[in-house]
């Protein structure tokens, strides 16, 4: 993140939606105009802890084009490496954050005759901000949410003339998909294990890929710390236990460019030398793991791993 792009926010208001899920709102912290998103758009914002940072990936949720402010909607996740625990427990109204503008690697497509939207849990975020967007064409909400989050859900959608809530883990959503007219377009959004489903199912009944599109919500999990050596200067910079290698390369001022830090655009990829990488992106192919990693969700499965940098 170069420093020109950072942009200065001020934690406006924090409204929980029930007790894991709180959604927060972000203005300026000079009051300036905040650059425009498009809808499906997500922002970064950077963390400082007591003892580390964290910088986490959110879609907005505010509609398109507000300027004034953004609103993004935030899961609780104890188990997680402590970014939401952050903006659930630590977070204070007057705080100030820093954001990178938005990005959107989610459009709605242009051409669509449909749009068939199927999220599960708090993947229904970057469809919220896509309503208006959706006007001019037919289109069709899932969520799939634990019984416990349906009534912040239903709040949230009750703008959504055509969203469907099913609380409980049943939802398959495979004769949705064998009755969809021509020249629908599939939108997911979800953990890993949902989304790969619903795309298995798609294929089977023959949706091209063209038309699948997903958006890797999924926050990068931890796992064993590891060594990365930097091949071009030899230097070493140990990944802890609860980081991502793109963090640790962040934290020690190296320029490490991202944008969806969930291993689904490719822009973090780095040429990779040696080591036994654990690969957890959704970008390369097979036979690209052998030569790159993806440092926002990839690690290492032994103690060291020498990338091209
Ligand atoms: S930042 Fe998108 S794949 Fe890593």
């Amino acid at each position: 993140m170069t420093q020109s792009a950072r942009i200065h926010v001020r934690v406006a208001e924090i409204e929980p939606l029930n007790a894991t899920l709180r959604r927060i709102t972000l203005q300026h912290a000079e009051g300036a105009l905040l650059p425009a998103s498009a809808p499906g758009a997500h922002i970064q914002i950077e963390l400082r802890g007591d003892t580390r940072s964290w910088r986490n990936a959110y879609s907005l949720v505010s509609p398109p084009g507000t300027r004034t402010a953004y609103s993004i909607i935030v899961r609780k996740v104890p188990q997680g490496r402590g970014g939401s625990l952050y903006l659930h427990e630590r977070l204070a109204v007057g705080q100030t954050l820093t954001i990178l503008p938005p990005v959107n690697l989610f459009p709605i497509a242009g051409l669509a005759r449909k749009h068939l939207m199927l999220a599960a849990g708090i993947g229904v975020t970057p469809f919220l901000s896509t309503r208006a967007a959706l006007a001019e064409t037919p289109f069709e909400l899932h969520l799939r949410c634990h019984a416990a989050d349906q009534p912040a859900f239903q709040t949230l959608l009750a703008p959504w003339p055509h969203a469907h809530i099913h609380a409980g883990p049943d939802f398959n959503p495979t004769d949705l998909l064998r009755h969809q007219p021509l020249g629908t377009h599939l939108y997911l959004c979800g953990p890993t294990g949902f989304m790969q489903a619903a795309e298995a199912a798609a294929r089977t009944l023959g949706w091209p890929a063209a038309r699948i599109h997903q958006e890797h919500f999924g926050a990068p999990t931890g796992g064993r710390a590891f060594d990365a050596v930097l091949a071009r200067t030899g230097r070493t910079i140990h990944v802890a236990q609860d980081q991502t290698l793109l963090e640790a390369l962040e934290a020690a001022d190296i320029d490490a460019p991202s944008l969806c830090r969930g291993g689904a655009c490719g822009e973090c990829r780095l040429p990779l030398l040696a080591g036994t990488p654990d690969h957890r992106d959704h970008f390369l192919s097979e036979s690209e793991h052998a030569t790159s990693i993806m440092p926002c969700v990839s690690r290492s499965h032994a103690e060291t791993i020498t990338i091209d940098i």
